[in-house]
């Protein structure tokens, strides 16, 4: 054992003695003295359900946060505050004002989404913070609101009207998450080229360096926990920095002059989030993000398209086609029809459609200046496909890649969304490859400028994007994004996004998605929101070879498990048609799975090890389950107990055979029938890097 683990434990066991003495004299009505013999007001507020404990106070004027579950300290007490540039720091000399507590109890429901029927169920403490002798701070100090569920906590700075300097510059903010640092963490680099798009660690805490969020985080106790932030507007997105062992500082992405955040007050920062399980499934089952987010903004939302799609696209990814022009261009009107004919053949709604437009040809990652958004090649006919699409039900997905250069985007954007609404598109897939640069801006005086995906003007950039969308009833699936934050609850035409290593990377990552990424992604990315993934790949090395250092690294019941596992509303089959074509029966569960859902739950899992989701299609009785491992074969033993006793359930179950591997033999897949009643468990064998995927069909729906 280190140094630092033992006089941390040293310090847990103190603070958590005094934890709960300082409970008694609160309910008391009494002041906790802590050692150092300096008096600290402290205030507290549980969840509804008594677990979760979250205390605030300030000592040596500095205001700060402590917060237990389940009777243990999950996180010391931290520090919170903001600075601001002239204006004196307001994160000391600080005292609490007058406290005022709410809860809510409410049901709402997701137009789209995991689940229909929401609840959300918090109490609620609002804590001001007065400065003891005035500094020339921000005038009438700082607040902040903890809302407290029994899934975890949020809590956000909220700053007061002005009486003088409405305009403010946050230069420092100083939240912090002090974590048990012996914990187990699984996380990606923050402020790297590559955005989000990393493969996961698995360390000890003590081994993070910036981080993104979501963090997650095993404690030695067996807790789970996940830091992340939610209602990420009009402020920077923040990343987090380990400052001591343990000690996770708040870090918000900068402009391009330094200034972190630039606001008017009165104004508030986004939720800065702690979901707390006592198991891995147990912070997949969380709603918290979407509970703390506003309703919907948008009123009926009737015109956001949901479904499964095809696209020219994987092509590009392989070589087969190029995005610009030439004789493999992809985007043709021909090849366009060849895809719609083969979605609507098998049911899909919509077919993406890449490098349609002019600005592709040259080096596309570096030029966003030269994209059109109105403009075809001149092998693509917009109106003649989109009139072909409507002749036979389907509809293009349209695609906007800005090769992050923003200001040449938002130019265009009004005429671009309009023009497509005019073709009948739906949904648009938007893209920011800006690995070199960053994304860019021309400012007042004519200069590029190069900002953070995830800074401010980013963050305000997006949601740009998505309100000009919903005026011409477009649903946006952004590529290369900002982090989901759960935004969807009050736009919910945010429909999708990337935002982590994606398929793409099996066809020229190196290394490329490894088995265990799709085991972690549950528990990590996706608790942030939907994902953009493109499941579905037949072709594991396209004719490369096995052996190939890039190919896709799964059994093709994995490639199946996916639907189920990383939801998104819009659910890609992103193989070429005729490696469907060569597959039939495994093609037909991408046929029968849905991507809307009534209730998910799940059921089982490890971060980083395996996991098993349960899903119930809106409007029927079916339920669908998917199940991966990762490197590792397993067999899993999950419980049915969500099934329906009325029900008769007949599984369709297309699970590894026996010798599969994803290395050598991934193909190997048994499709079988058995019946399936409530209560009875189901055993799956998973091969190494497989999965298992079921519909769980009600024979006699009631
Ligand atoms: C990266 C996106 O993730 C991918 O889906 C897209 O095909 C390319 N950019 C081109 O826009
Ligand atoms: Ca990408």
């Amino acid at each position: 054992m280190s140094h630092q683990q033992i006089s941390f434990s040293w310090l847990r066991q103190v603070v958590s003695r005094n934890w709960h003495v300082a409970m008694l004299l609160s309910c008391l009505g009494f002041f906790l003295i802590i050692a150092g013999s300096v008096t600290a007001k402290e205030v507290a507020v549980k969840s509804p359900d008594g677990q979760i404990v979250l205390k605030v106070g300030v000592e040596r004027g500095v205001p700060h946060y402590t917060v237990a579950y389940d009777g243990k300290i999950v996180v010391m007490q931290s520090r919170l505050g903001v600075r601001f540039k002239l204006a004196a720091p307001l994160d000391e000399g600080m005292r609490v004002g007058k406290v005022t507590r709410a809860s809510l109890d409410r049901r709402w429901e997701q137009p789209w989404g995991e689940r229909l029927k929401m609840r959300e169920h918090y109490n609620e403490m609002l804590v001001p913070f007065i400065e003891v002798a005035s500094k020339g701070g921000v005038s009438n100090g700082f607040a902040v609101r903890f809302r407290v569920f029994n899934d975890g906590v949020g809590f956000r700075y909220e700053i007061p009207p002005q009486d003088s300097r409405t305009h403010l510059e946050i230069v420092d903010e100083l939240t912090e998450f002090a974590m048990d640092p012996a914990s187990t963490a699984w996380w990606i680099p923050a402020r790297g080229w590559n955005r989000y798009e990393y493969l996961y660690k698995t360390t000890p805490l003590a081994e993070v360096g910036r981080a993104n969020t979501p963090i997650t985080l095993k404690t030695p106790d067996g807790i789970h926990l996940s830091l992340h932030e939610a209602a990420l507007v009009d402020y920077a997105g923040m990343s987090l920095d380990q400052k001591r062992p343990g000690l996770l500082k708040a870090d918000l992405a900068p402009w391009s002059d330094g200034v972190l955040v630039k606001a008017k007050a009165p104004f508030h920062s986004p939720w800065r989030t702690i979901q707390i399980a006592p198991d891995a499934v147990g912070l997949i089952n969380s709603n918290l993000i979407l509970n703390l987010n506003e309703p919907n903004k948008l009123g009926d939302v009737s015109w956001v398209e949901k479904g499964k799609y095809v696209g020219i696209w994987w092509g590009m990814h392989i070589k087969t086609y190029t995005w610009g022009s030439g004789p493999k261009h992809g985007a043709t009107t021909k090849n366009a029809k060849y895809y719609m004919d083969f979605a609507a053949k098998n049911g899909f709604s919509g077919v993406l459609i890449e490098g349609w437009n002019m600005g592709w040809d040259g080096d596309w990652f570096n030029n966003g200046s030269l994209f059109s958004f109105t403009q075809s090649y001149p092998d693509f006919d917009l109106r003649e496909v989109t009139d072909y699409g409507r002749a036979h039900g389907v509809r293009l997905i349209g695609h906007h890649e800005t090769s992050g250069d923003v200001s040449n985007y938002e130019a265009q954007m009004e005429d671009a969304f309009a023009l497509y609404e005019k073709r009948g598109v739906r949904i648009v897939k938007t893209g920011y490859v800006a690995d070199g640069g960053g994304i860019q801006r021309v400012d007042e005086n004519g200069i590029r400028r190069y900002e953070w995906h995830d800074g401010q003007f980013t963050v305000n950039h997006h949601l740009r994007v998505v309100k000009a969308a919903a005026r011409h009833h477009i649903s946006i699936n952004a590529h290369e994004p900002v982090k989901d934050t759960g935004l969807r609850r009050t736009y919910p035409n945010w429909i999708s996004r990337e935002g982590a290593r994606g398929q793409e990377y099996n066809a020229w990552g190196v290394p490329p998605n490894s088995p265990e990424h799709t085991a972690i992604l549950p528990f990590t990315r996706m608790l942030a929101g939907p994902m953009d993934f493109t499941p579905g790949i037949f072709d594991m090395d396209f004719g490369h070879g096995l052996d190939a250092p890039t190919r896709v690294q799964t059994t093709l019941a994995k490639q199946l498990a996916l639907y189920v596992v990383i939801y998104s509303p819009i659910q890609m089959a992103a193989d070429l048609p005729e490696n469907y074509e060569k597959r039939p029966e495994a093609f037909q569960f991408i046929k029968d799975v849905p991507t809307d859902w009534e209730d998910s739950i799940a059921l089982a899992g490890e971060v980083g090890d395996y996991v098993a989701i349960a899903r119930k299609a809106r409007n029927g009785d079916d339920w669908f389950i998917g199940a991966l491992t990762d490197e590792q074969a397993r067999t899993v033993v999950l419980p049915m107990n969500f099934l329906d006793a009325k029900i008769r359930y007949v599984a369709q179950i297309y699970r590894d055979g026996p010798k599969a591997d994803w290395k050598t033999n991934p193909y190997a897949m048994v499709i079988e029938e058995i019946p399936l009643v409530k209560g009875r468990p189901l055993r799956l064998w998973l091969a190494p890097g497989g999965g298992a995927a079921i519909r769980m069909h009600a024979v006699n729906s009631k």
